[in-house]
């Protein structure tokens, strides 16, 4: 099965991915986390893209279609995948109907109160890159990961003002998406308020299992 995850910044795209993939037994294929791998390797792709990243805008098109087309010709993920945070702009959506075949669409709906909760409580794992938040998904340990031990931060467009600006490029630039592929009839809308357990539900139901 090929899927899009859409949806605003702090959503719970990430979150319900990793849970998906022993659902529908495909790869998560995040562009955030690549960038963010790429940061911490200091390799050329992560010089290039962290100032933007940290300010909540979006790297540019041609960087991110050629990234995901690479992506996508892998062998591990021809029988499908879970795409986080690509596409989000029509560009990139029009890109991506010309090197794969889309079945369905997940549409987190969200308010932004929710969403500004999330991402401002959010820490992550330095090392494994794991999610927690220091109210609904506390780790065992304070500030240190269940999974690997690593040491858990707030990501640096966690920050009020990256978060206003990525709610604004939202807005503008993905949330034309949504109608998009509802022309399409691949969109499928869910409550994503719930917490994990009943978003995973939503998603379960959402995909007809
Ligand atoms: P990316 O990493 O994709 O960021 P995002 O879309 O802003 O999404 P987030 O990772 O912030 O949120 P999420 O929806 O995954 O929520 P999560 O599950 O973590 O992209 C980062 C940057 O990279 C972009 O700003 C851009 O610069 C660049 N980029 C990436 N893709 C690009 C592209 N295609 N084109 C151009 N640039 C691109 O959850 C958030 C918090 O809430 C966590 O703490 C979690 O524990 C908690 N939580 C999750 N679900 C629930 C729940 N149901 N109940 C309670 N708490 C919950």
């Amino acid at each position: 099965m090929k899927l899009i995850l859409l949806g605003p910044p702090g959503a719970g795209k990430g979150t319900l991915a990793v849970r998906a993939v022993d659902i529908v037994n495909v790869p998560h294929i995040s562009t955030g986390a690549i960038f963010r791998s790429a940061i911490t390797a200091q390799s050329p792709l992560g010089l290039k893209v962290k100032a933007i990243i940290e300010s909540g805008k979006l790297v540019d098109d041609e960087t991110t279609i050629e990234l995901v087309k690479e992506r996508l010709s892998q062998d591990d993920v021809q029988a499908g995948y879970i795409l986080d945070g690509f596409p989000r702009t029509i560009k990139q959506a029009e890109a991506l109907e010309k090197f794969s075949k889309i079945d369905k669409v997940i549409n987190f709906d969200i308010p932004d109160k929710a969403v500004m909760e999330r991402l401002s409580g959010r820490r992550v794992c330095k090392n494994c890159g794991a999610n927690y938040h220091i109210i609904f998904h506390k780790p065992k340990k304070e500030n240190i990961c269940d999974i690997c031990n690593g040491e858990l931060y707030a990501r640096e467009d966690d920050k009020e003002a990256a978060i206003t600006k990525r709610l604004e490029v939202y807005r503008e630039q993905t949330a034309p998406l949504i109608e998009f592929f509802r022309e399409r009839g691949l969109l499928i809308d869910i409550d994503a308020q719930p917490r994990v357990e009943g978003v995973v539900n939503n998603f379960k139901k959402a995909i007809g299992i």
